[in-house]
Protein backbone atom coordinates (compact mmCIF):
# COMPACT_ATOMS: atom_id res chain seq x y z
CA UNK A 1 0.00 0.00 0.00
CA UNK A 2 1.41 3.44 -0.53
CA UNK A 3 1.94 6.12 1.51
CA UNK A 4 -1.03 8.57 0.76
CA UNK A 5 -3.77 5.04 0.27
CA UNK A 6 -2.59 4.07 3.73
CA UNK A 7 -3.15 7.29 4.91
CA UNK A 8 -6.21 7.37 3.43
CA UNK A 9 -7.24 4.11 5.00
CA UNK A 10 -6.57 5.00 8.46
CA UNK A 11 -8.36 8.55 8.32
CA UNK A 12 -11.37 6.64 7.28
CA UNK A 13 -10.87 4.00 10.28
CA UNK A 14 -10.40 6.70 12.64
CA UNK A 15 -13.91 8.43 11.20
CA UNK A 16 -15.72 5.53 11.52
CA UNK A 17 -14.21 4.90 15.48
CA UNK A 18 -15.34 8.80 16.16
CA UNK A 19 -18.56 8.18 15.29
CA UNK A 20 -18.60 4.85 17.34
CA UNK A 21 -16.78 6.85 20.08
CA UNK A 22 -19.61 8.39 20.79
CA UNK A 23 -21.71 5.00 21.50
CA UNK A 24 -19.36 2.86 23.12
CA UNK A 25 -19.42 1.54 26.55
CA UNK A 26 -17.64 -1.68 27.18
CA UNK A 27 -14.89 -1.98 28.90
CA UNK A 28 -11.94 -4.11 27.17
CA UNK A 29 -10.08 -6.60 29.62
CA UNK A 30 -7.26 -8.60 28.38
CA UNK A 31 -6.14 -11.63 30.63
CA UNK A 32 -2.41 -12.23 29.33
CA UNK A 33 0.60 -14.25 30.73
CA UNK A 34 4.06 -14.34 30.03
CA UNK A 35 4.42 -18.19 30.72
CA UNK A 36 2.19 -20.50 28.96
CA UNK A 37 -0.41 -22.85 30.77
CA UNK A 38 -0.80 -20.38 34.07
CA UNK A 39 -4.34 -20.79 34.11
CA UNK A 40 -5.69 -17.70 31.68
CA UNK A 41 -8.15 -19.61 29.99
CA UNK A 42 -10.03 -21.11 32.69
CA UNK A 43 -9.74 -17.90 34.23
CA UNK A 44 -11.20 -16.03 31.29
CA UNK A 45 -14.18 -18.12 30.59
CA UNK A 46 -15.27 -18.93 34.07
CA UNK A 47 -14.96 -15.06 35.10
CA UNK A 48 -17.31 -14.54 31.61
CA UNK A 49 -19.27 -16.73 33.24
CA UNK A 50 -19.81 -15.08 36.57
CA UNK A 51 -19.72 -11.48 35.16
CA UNK A 52 -23.05 -12.83 33.01
CA UNK A 53 -24.41 -13.97 35.67
CA UNK A 54 -24.56 -10.73 37.38
CA UNK A 55 -26.21 -9.74 34.52
CA UNK A 56 -23.93 -7.62 32.25
CA UNK A 57 -23.40 -8.30 28.70
CA UNK A 58 -20.27 -10.29 28.32
CA UNK A 59 -17.91 -11.14 25.21
CA UNK A 60 -15.81 -13.41 25.35
CA UNK A 61 -12.43 -13.35 22.74
CA UNK A 62 -10.52 -15.81 22.25
CA UNK A 63 -7.43 -14.47 20.90
CA UNK A 64 -4.88 -17.40 21.55
CA UNK A 65 -4.29 -17.14 17.98
CA UNK A 66 -2.56 -20.98 17.12
CA UNK A 67 -3.70 -22.72 20.94
CA UNK A 68 -7.36 -21.64 21.33
CA UNK A 69 -9.88 -23.37 23.39
CA UNK A 70 -12.30 -21.60 25.60
CA UNK A 71 -14.51 -23.50 22.74
CA UNK A 72 -13.02 -26.92 24.57
CA UNK A 73 -13.23 -25.90 28.16
CA UNK A 74 -16.79 -25.02 27.72
CA UNK A 75 -17.33 -28.28 24.95
CA UNK A 76 -19.12 -25.87 22.34
CA UNK A 77 -19.04 -27.01 18.76
CA UNK A 78 -18.11 -23.60 16.68
CA UNK A 79 -19.06 -23.67 13.03
CA UNK A 80 -17.10 -20.41 12.39
CA UNK A 81 -13.95 -19.12 14.31
CA UNK A 82 -11.35 -16.19 14.33
CA UNK A 83 -10.04 -17.28 10.87
CA UNK A 84 -12.95 -16.79 9.00
CA UNK A 85 -12.97 -13.63 10.00
CA UNK A 86 -9.51 -12.97 9.10
CA UNK A 87 -9.78 -14.71 5.52
CA UNK A 88 -12.59 -12.30 5.29
CA UNK A 89 -15.18 -15.32 5.19
CA UNK A 90 -17.52 -13.82 8.36
CA UNK A 91 -17.87 -10.99 10.40
CA UNK A 92 -16.60 -10.71 13.89
CA UNK A 93 -20.46 -10.48 15.20
CA UNK A 94 -21.26 -13.36 12.88
CA UNK A 95 -19.05 -16.04 14.85
CA UNK A 96 -19.94 -14.83 18.30
CA UNK A 97 -22.03 -17.87 20.13
CA UNK A 98 -23.81 -18.25 23.45
CA UNK A 99 -21.92 -20.04 25.64
CA UNK A 100 -22.82 -22.37 28.70
CA UNK A 101 -23.51 -19.28 31.27
CA UNK A 102 -25.12 -16.91 28.80
CA UNK A 103 -21.76 -15.60 28.12
CA UNK A 104 -20.41 -14.57 24.28
CA UNK A 105 -17.59 -16.71 22.62
CA UNK A 106 -15.77 -15.87 19.53
CA UNK A 107 -13.87 -18.74 18.80
CA UNK A 108 -10.02 -18.66 18.48
CA UNK A 109 -8.36 -20.49 15.44
CA UNK A 110 -6.52 -23.50 17.04
CA UNK A 111 -3.38 -24.82 15.23
CA UNK A 112 -3.61 -22.59 11.96
CA UNK A 113 0.18 -21.81 11.58
CA UNK A 114 -1.18 -18.34 9.33
CA UNK A 115 -3.20 -17.88 12.49
CA UNK A 116 0.41 -17.25 14.42
CA UNK A 117 1.60 -14.38 12.12
CA UNK A 118 -0.70 -12.01 11.01
CA UNK A 119 -0.07 -9.18 9.18
CA UNK A 120 -0.52 -5.81 10.65
CA UNK A 121 -3.33 -5.29 8.28
CA UNK A 122 -5.18 -8.34 9.45
CA UNK A 123 -4.57 -7.52 13.34
CA UNK A 124 -5.84 -3.67 12.64
CA UNK A 125 -8.57 -5.04 11.13
CA UNK A 126 -9.56 -7.16 14.10
CA UNK A 127 -9.26 -4.56 16.69
CA UNK A 128 -11.14 -2.21 14.53
CA UNK A 129 -14.03 -5.34 14.34
CA UNK A 130 -13.21 -5.52 17.90
CA UNK A 131 -14.13 -1.83 18.60
CA UNK A 132 -17.60 -2.36 16.62
CA UNK A 133 -18.63 -5.06 19.57
CA UNK A 134 -17.93 -2.20 21.92
CA UNK A 135 -21.38 -0.77 21.47
CA UNK A 136 -23.44 -4.72 22.38
CA UNK A 137 -21.25 -5.38 25.38
CA UNK A 138 -20.80 -4.35 28.81
CA UNK A 139 -17.70 -6.15 28.95
CA UNK A 140 -15.55 -7.61 26.29
CA UNK A 141 -12.70 -10.20 27.86
CA UNK A 142 -9.51 -11.47 25.35
CA UNK A 143 -8.14 -14.49 26.17
CA UNK A 144 -4.87 -13.39 24.98
CA UNK A 145 -2.17 -16.70 24.82
CA UNK A 146 0.93 -16.38 26.48
CA UNK A 147 4.02 -14.37 25.71
CA UNK A 148 5.16 -10.66 23.94
CA UNK A 149 4.40 -11.58 20.35
CA UNK A 150 3.08 -8.46 17.83
CA UNK A 151 -0.43 -10.56 17.89
CA UNK A 152 -0.80 -10.62 21.82
CA UNK A 153 0.60 -6.76 22.10
CA UNK A 154 -2.16 -5.45 19.70
CA UNK A 155 -4.68 -7.28 21.79
CA UNK A 156 -2.95 -5.55 25.38
CA UNK A 157 -2.98 -2.23 23.73
CA UNK A 158 -6.62 -2.71 22.75
CA UNK A 159 -7.90 -3.01 25.95
CA UNK A 160 -8.71 -0.64 28.83
CA UNK A 161 -6.93 -3.00 31.54
CA UNK A 162 -4.54 -5.81 31.28
CA UNK A 163 -4.92 -8.52 33.76
CA UNK A 164 -1.40 -10.36 33.98
CA UNK A 165 -2.07 -14.20 35.36
CA UNK A 166 1.47 -15.60 37.15
CA UNK A 167 1.98 -18.33 38.97
CA UNK A 168 4.21 -18.39 41.94
CA UNK A 169 6.72 -20.46 39.63
CA UNK A 170 9.96 -18.39 39.48
CA UNK A 171 9.86 -18.84 35.88
CA UNK A 172 6.18 -18.37 35.70
CA UNK A 173 6.80 -14.50 37.93
CA UNK A 174 10.42 -13.59 35.74
CA UNK A 175 8.09 -13.55 32.47
CA UNK A 176 4.99 -12.06 34.47
CA UNK A 177 7.74 -8.98 34.92
CA UNK A 178 8.53 -9.08 31.44
CA UNK A 179 5.13 -8.50 30.21
CA UNK A 180 4.62 -6.22 32.08
CA UNK A 181 7.25 -4.11 30.94
CA UNK A 182 6.97 -4.48 27.58
CA UNK A 183 2.99 -3.21 27.99
CA UNK A 184 3.84 -0.20 30.34
CA UNK A 185 6.68 0.53 27.73
CA UNK A 186 4.10 0.25 25.35
CA UNK A 187 1.60 2.68 26.85
CA UNK A 188 2.05 3.56 30.70
CA UNK A 189 -1.72 5.08 31.31
CA UNK A 190 -2.70 1.51 30.56
CA UNK A 191 -4.26 -0.14 34.16
CA UNK A 192 -1.59 -3.46 35.01
CA UNK A 193 -3.41 -5.79 37.49
CA UNK A 194 -2.08 -9.21 38.70
CA UNK A 195 -3.77 -12.28 39.36
CA UNK A 196 -1.67 -15.20 41.03
CA UNK A 197 -2.96 -18.36 40.60
CA UNK A 198 -2.39 -21.88 41.57
CA UNK A 199 -1.58 -20.54 45.40
CA UNK A 200 -1.16 -22.52 48.17
CA UNK A 201 -1.83 -19.74 50.83
CA UNK A 202 -2.73 -16.34 50.86
CA UNK A 203 0.41 -15.07 52.25
CA UNK A 204 2.14 -16.84 49.29
CA UNK A 205 -0.22 -14.64 46.42
CA UNK A 206 1.27 -11.77 48.69
CA UNK A 207 4.54 -12.31 48.25
CA UNK A 208 4.41 -12.46 44.43
CA UNK A 209 2.23 -9.95 44.13
CA UNK A 210 4.34 -7.39 46.66
CA UNK A 211 7.54 -8.95 44.54
CA UNK A 212 6.61 -7.83 41.09
CA UNK A 213 4.89 -4.63 41.95
CA UNK A 214 7.77 -3.41 44.03
CA UNK A 215 9.90 -4.09 41.20
CA UNK A 216 7.54 -2.65 38.79
CA UNK A 217 7.11 0.91 40.50
CA UNK A 218 11.01 0.99 41.47
CA UNK A 219 12.15 0.36 37.46
CA UNK A 220 9.41 0.82 35.54
CA UNK A 221 6.99 3.07 37.33
CA UNK A 222 3.89 1.63 37.17
CA UNK A 223 1.68 0.62 39.57
CA UNK A 224 0.68 -3.31 39.16
CA UNK A 225 -2.66 -3.69 40.85
CA UNK A 226 -3.30 -6.53 42.78
CA UNK A 227 -6.47 -8.35 41.17
CA UNK A 228 -5.93 -10.78 43.45
CA UNK A 229 -5.21 -14.80 43.92
CA UNK A 230 -6.70 -18.35 43.04
CA UNK A 231 -6.04 -21.44 45.01
CA UNK A 232 -4.79 -24.47 43.69
CA UNK A 233 -7.88 -26.32 43.64
CA UNK A 234 -8.68 -30.30 41.98
CA UNK A 235 -11.87 -28.90 40.86
CA UNK A 236 -9.76 -26.61 37.99
CA UNK A 237 -8.50 -30.10 36.26
CA UNK A 238 -11.85 -31.42 36.74
CA UNK A 239 -14.09 -29.18 34.87
CA UNK A 240 -11.16 -29.31 32.16
CA UNK A 241 -12.03 -32.95 31.74
CA UNK A 242 -15.50 -33.19 32.07
CA UNK A 243 -15.54 -30.22 29.57
CA UNK A 244 -17.81 -28.09 32.04
CA UNK A 245 -16.59 -24.62 33.72
CA UNK A 246 -15.91 -24.99 37.55
CA UNK A 247 -18.15 -21.82 38.01
CA UNK A 248 -20.77 -24.56 37.17
CA UNK A 249 -20.15 -27.68 37.58
CA UNK A 250 -18.53 -26.89 41.18
CA UNK A 251 -19.71 -23.42 42.21
CA UNK A 252 -18.75 -23.74 45.69
CA UNK A 253 -15.59 -24.85 44.96
CA UNK A 254 -12.43 -22.35 46.06
CA UNK A 255 -11.20 -21.32 42.49
CA UNK A 256 -14.98 -19.86 42.04
CA UNK A 257 -15.10 -18.50 45.33
CA UNK A 258 -11.48 -16.92 43.36
CA UNK A 259 -13.39 -15.49 40.60
CA UNK A 260 -16.09 -14.26 42.15
CA UNK A 261 -13.51 -12.18 44.03
CA UNK A 262 -11.97 -11.67 40.84
CA UNK A 263 -15.16 -10.42 38.99
CA UNK A 264 -15.69 -7.81 42.00
CA UNK A 265 -12.67 -6.39 41.84
CA UNK A 266 -12.82 -5.78 37.99
CA UNK A 267 -16.10 -4.46 38.35
CA UNK A 268 -14.65 -1.72 40.55
CA UNK A 269 -11.54 -1.19 38.75
CA UNK A 270 -14.18 -1.29 35.30
CA UNK A 271 -15.97 1.48 36.44
CA UNK A 272 -13.10 4.19 36.32
CA UNK A 273 -12.34 2.47 33.14
CA UNK A 274 -15.60 3.92 31.48
CA UNK A 275 -13.97 7.62 31.03
CA UNK A 276 -11.12 6.42 29.37
CA UNK A 277 -12.31 7.77 26.12
CA UNK A 278 -13.48 3.89 24.77
CA UNK A 279 -11.50 2.32 21.73
CA UNK A 280 -11.38 5.36 19.60
CA UNK A 281 -9.05 7.23 22.05
CA UNK A 282 -6.97 3.69 22.28
CA UNK A 283 -6.88 3.20 18.57
CA UNK A 284 -6.32 6.43 17.52
CA UNK A 285 -2.62 6.36 19.72
CA UNK A 286 -2.44 3.12 17.92
CA UNK A 287 -2.36 4.43 14.61
CA UNK A 288 0.16 6.99 15.97
CA UNK A 289 2.88 4.25 16.19
N1 LIG B 1 -6.27 -22.81 40.14
C1 LIG B 1 -5.89 -23.97 39.57
N2 LIG B 1 -5.79 -25.10 40.29
C2 LIG B 1 -5.39 -26.26 39.74
N3 LIG B 1 -5.06 -26.40 38.45
C3 LIG B 1 -5.13 -25.32 37.68
C4 LIG B 1 -5.55 -24.04 38.16
N4 LIG B 1 -5.52 -23.15 37.15
C5 LIG B 1 -5.11 -23.83 36.07
N5 LIG B 1 -4.88 -25.12 36.38
C6 LIG B 1 -4.37 -26.20 35.47
O1 LIG B 1 -3.59 -25.60 34.49
C7 LIG B 1 -4.00 -26.04 33.19
C8 LIG B 1 -3.76 -24.94 32.19
O2 LIG B 1 -4.74 -23.94 32.35
P1 LIG B 1 -5.15 -22.98 31.13
O3 LIG B 1 -5.33 -23.76 29.88
O4 LIG B 1 -6.28 -22.15 31.61
O5 LIG B 1 -3.81 -22.12 31.03
P2 LIG B 1 -3.44 -21.02 29.93
O6 LIG B 1 -2.65 -19.97 30.63
O7 LIG B 1 -4.66 -20.57 29.20
O8 LIG B 1 -2.51 -21.87 28.96
P3 LIG B 1 -1.97 -21.41 27.50
O9 LIG B 1 -0.86 -20.44 27.77
O10 LIG B 1 -1.49 -22.70 26.92
O11 LIG B 1 -3.11 -20.79 26.77
C9 LIG B 1 -5.47 -26.43 33.37
O12 LIG B 1 -5.85 -27.40 32.45
C10 LIG B 1 -5.52 -26.93 34.79
O13 LIG B 1 -5.23 -28.32 34.81
MG1 LIG C 1 -5.08 -20.59 27.10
Amino acid sequence: MNGKTQMTVLMDQATQLRSMAARSRASVIAITSGKGGVGKSNIAVNLAIKLASAGKEVVLLDADLGLANADVLCNIDLPANLSHVIARKRELSDVMVKAPGGFHLIGGASGLARMADLTDHDRQRLVLALAELEQRADIILIDTGAGISPNVLSFTRAADHVLVVTTPEPTAITDAYAVIKVISRDNAERRISLLVNQTRSIGEARVVHDRISKVAKQFLGVPVLDAGHMPADEQVAMAVRRRTPFVIGAPRCAASFAVSQLAMRLEQGVGHQLDTGGFFHRMSRWFRK
